[in-house]
This record gives structure tokens, C-alpha cells and sequence, in this order.
């Protein structure tokens, strides 16, 4: 018999139509190609002093075990706290929260728990690159929800027509590729159509501090009578420039947590100790380093925008998040990875190709060749000196 190895079929389908991360493949290429690299999403920021000494002093008083698996008690309590005076959302931290190894997981543990076999999730697109795989890994059917990625624009009866068929919607606000922050009407339009069909809202806020000063993050669970049926989902990952330290979280309504917390105890324990004790101080940080924080990227996102257009290339107005977008429908582009490829090998600069934010039902190798995005998506949470190098280094379209 043959070596399991090579008996394919033995693994699971939803793997094997699982995607390569595009996002990871062009930080190779920006790699071979000596380019610099704004495809990849990691924040180049400076983490806070104290944040540093914390985790220090965590190690060296010995948190280092398991934490209990919904998360240490002094950072749920401080979170409950902090979702409260920021965003106005009241969860008990005893029974409403989880910490998770971050958003990722986060996204995954709620989506093992809501999701059964067959079940129907509605997924915005463009689509960050993580919800598909692990719908996919639930078993569940996606339905797509088109969002203009320039405009923001989407349509209150695709959404109905989609939600007919679909037990959960998974919401990105502010969204990474397009930017776009959801207001307070948008939101109550959804809330709406999610009571007409008995929808769960699964969001993923991990940008929720990094916004535009008109248009400060709603948080969804706060609109409308939405609350009882949200999975509010966010990090720490962005907000205190540390991805590595995996730390996110989950909140819900008791019910939906105790499920997601059997699906994340039985994935990974609990979130990485040390960081965990060391966020509890990240959270007493004063106000002004938020509102610091997102002037920094502000500017950036205004350096990189301007320098853009200023040599003729078209982009979007990005409410939040550190992406912005490059509009390229005007090129007649065929195949837009290969033009990203291309793009880094000869003017020195890696984005993400747009159709790495698409959904066509079809693995990637079989997908029309001509199947394509309309945008490069650049990220400007690198610092400004490189961002001023790219910008000389695109030159005119
Ligand atoms: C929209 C979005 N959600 C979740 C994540 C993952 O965050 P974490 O590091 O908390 O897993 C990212 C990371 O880039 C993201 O862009």
C-alpha cells in the first residue's frame, strides 16, 4: 500500500481547498525581489515602555503556567472595564468573556462553536483572508455579500437574500482590505434584517483604534437590541504593536460564550501567560495614547495617499484600519497576482493583489485565469521614511 503520505484523499477537503495566505506568498516574493514590503500587515510602531517592563516582570514573578483557560482574571476584569468607558459595551467578565490567542482565534474557536455542518454564514467581501478557511473548517456553505471597496456601498436586499439562507454573519469593522468603518445607520439597517432571520453577528473589531477622527469605531453590539445575538470579537495585537504575543478576545452573551469557550479550551488551553498579565497594564494606558496612535497612522496613511496620487495613481479614502487601496481597474489588468509580482520585481514595492480578497466557491487552481482584483492593497503601518521610498519608487502608473 502506499506511503499515507501520498493517499491524498485522506485529507480533510476543506484543507486541500484551503488557500496559501497571498499575503504571506508576497512577502516572499517582496523578499526575493528586494522589494519593500507593504503586503504584509504587521505593525512598525513603537510598543509602549511599560508594556515592555511588564512582560519582564511577568516572567520574573513566574507567570508562567497555564492561566485559567477563559483567560487570566485580572485582564477579563480590566477588559470588561475598558470595553465599557471606550465603546460603551457591558459584558460580565466572569461568564461574557474569553481571552483567545488572538482575533485568529478567536474568529475560529466562535465559528467551530456556532457553525454546524451545512450551516449558512454570510461573509462580506472584499474578505479577510482568514473567515473563509475557517467556515470551511466548520463545514459551513459561505454566501457573499458584495461591498463596493471604494465606496463602502453594499445592498440592504443582497444582505436579506443572503441571510435567508445563513445562521451567522460574520462583520469586519473597521474592514481590512477596503477601510471601511460601519456607522451607526448601517449597523441599524443590519440589525434589522439579522432579527428577520434569526442571524447570529460574529464581528471582528481588531481595527478598532486605528480610525480616521470622523469616524470613530461603532462598536455593533452596542446598536439596536444587536447584543443579544453578537460575538463581539478584537486584539491587542494592533492597538499596542504586538502581534507576536497572540492576545485577543471574544465577548458574548453566556450562552454563546460557554460554547465558544469549550471550542478554545479545547484548541489551545489558554492565550500566552505572560502576555496576558502584561496587557492588564496596557489597558490603564491614558487616552492620549490612543488618540496619538491614530493621528500617527493618519499621517502616514495621508503621506502615502498623497504621494500616490501626486504621480497619478488612484486610491481609496480609508475610514480606519492601515490599508489603503490602489485602484486599478483602469489598467486592463489580466491576472493581478502576476502584475503584483511583476509590480515588486521591477519598481521595488509588494502590496496584496485585490483578488486575494475574492470569493468564487472555486479552489484557487481552478479558477478563470482572468478571474481578477481591481486594487493592490498597501500597508502603511510601516514607517514614514519607507513609505516616502515606495512612493518614489511606484512612480507614475
Ligand atoms: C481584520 C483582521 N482580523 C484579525 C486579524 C488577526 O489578528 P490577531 O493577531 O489578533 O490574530 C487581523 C490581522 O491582520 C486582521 O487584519
Amino acid at each position: 500500500m502506499e506511503p499515507l503520505t501520498v493517499r491524498l484523499p485522506r485529507i480533510n477537503p476543506a484543507v486541500t481547498h484551503m488557500d496559501e495566505s497571498i499575503i504571506r506568498d508576497m512577502t516572499r516574493v517582496a523578499e526575493e525581489a528586494g522589494a519593500i514590503n507593504l503586503a504584509q500587515g504587521f505593525p512598525e510602531y513603537p510598543i509602549a515602555e511599560e508594556l515592555q517592563r511588564a512582560a519582564i516582570t511577568a516572567i520574573k514573578k513566574g507567570i508562567n503556567q497555564y492561566t485559567r483557560t477563559w483567560g487570566d482574571t485580572l485582564l477579563r476584569a480590566k477588559l470588561a472595564t475598558h470595553l465599557h468607558d471606550h465603546f460603551g459595551l457591558v459584558y460580565n467578565p466572569e461568564d461574557e468573556l474569553v481571552i483567545t490567542c488572538g482575533a485568529s482565534e478567536a474568529i475560529m474557536a466562535t465559528l467551530l462553536a456556532l457553525l454546524a455542518r451545512g450551516a449558512g454564514v454570510v461573509i462580506p467581501e472584499p474578505i479577510y483572508e482568514n473567515y473563509l478557511p475557517a467556515a470551511r473548517l466548520a463545514g459551513a456553505v459561505p454566501h457573499i455579500l458584495t461591498i463596493d471597496p471604494f465606496t463602502g456601498a453594499w445592498d440592504p436586499a443582497a444582505l436579506d437574500r443572503a441571510c435567508a439562507k445563513a445562521q451567522v454573519l460574520i462583520l469586519n469593522t473597521p474592514a481590512n482590505p477596503q477601510g471601511k468603518v460601519w456607522t451607526r445607520d448601517e449597523i441599524e439597517v443590519l440589525a434589522e434584517i439579522l432579527k428577520r432571520h434569526d442571524i447570529v453577528l460574529v464581528t471582528d473589531e481588531t481595527y478598532a483604534w486605528i480610525t480616521a477622527p470622523d469616524h470613530p469605531h461603532v462598536a455593533p453590539a452596542t446598536v439596536a437590541d444587536l447584543r443579544s445575538r453578537t460575538v463581539t470579537i478584537a486584539s491587542f495585537s494592533k492597538t499596542y504593536a504586538v502581534t507576536g504575543w497572540r492576545v485577543g478576545y471574544a465577548a458574548a452573551p453566556a450562552p454563546l460564550m460557554a460554547a465558544i469557550r469549550k471550542v478554545h479550551d479545547f484548541l489551545t488551553v489558554c492565550a500566552p501567560a505572560p502576555s496576558q498579565r502584561a496587557l492588564v497594564t496596557a489597558l490603564d494606558l491614558p487616552p492620549t495614547y490612543y488618540s496619538e496612535m491614530a493621528a500617527i497612522y493618519r499621517s502616514r496613511c495621508d503621506l502615502l495617499s498623497t504621494g500616490l496620487r501626486n504621480n497619478g495613481w488612484r486610491t481609496n479614502n480609508p475610514q480606519g484600519t492601515y490599508f489603503l487601496l490602489v485602484d486599478i481597474s483602469d489598467l486592463k489588468i489580466k491576472d493581478d497576482r502576476r502584475w503584483a509580482v511583476e509590480l515588486a520585481h521591477t519598481r521595488g514595492v509588494a502590496g496584496v493583489p485585490g483578488s486575494a480578497f475574492l470569493w468564487d466557491g472555486l479552489p484557487h487552481e481552478d479558477r478563470p485565469s482572468d478571474r481578477r482584483g481591481r486594487f493592490l492593497r498597501l500597508s502603511f503601518g510601516k514607517g514614514e521614511e519607507l513609505l516616502l521610498e515606495a512612493v518614489q519608487k511606484l512612480g507614475r502608473p
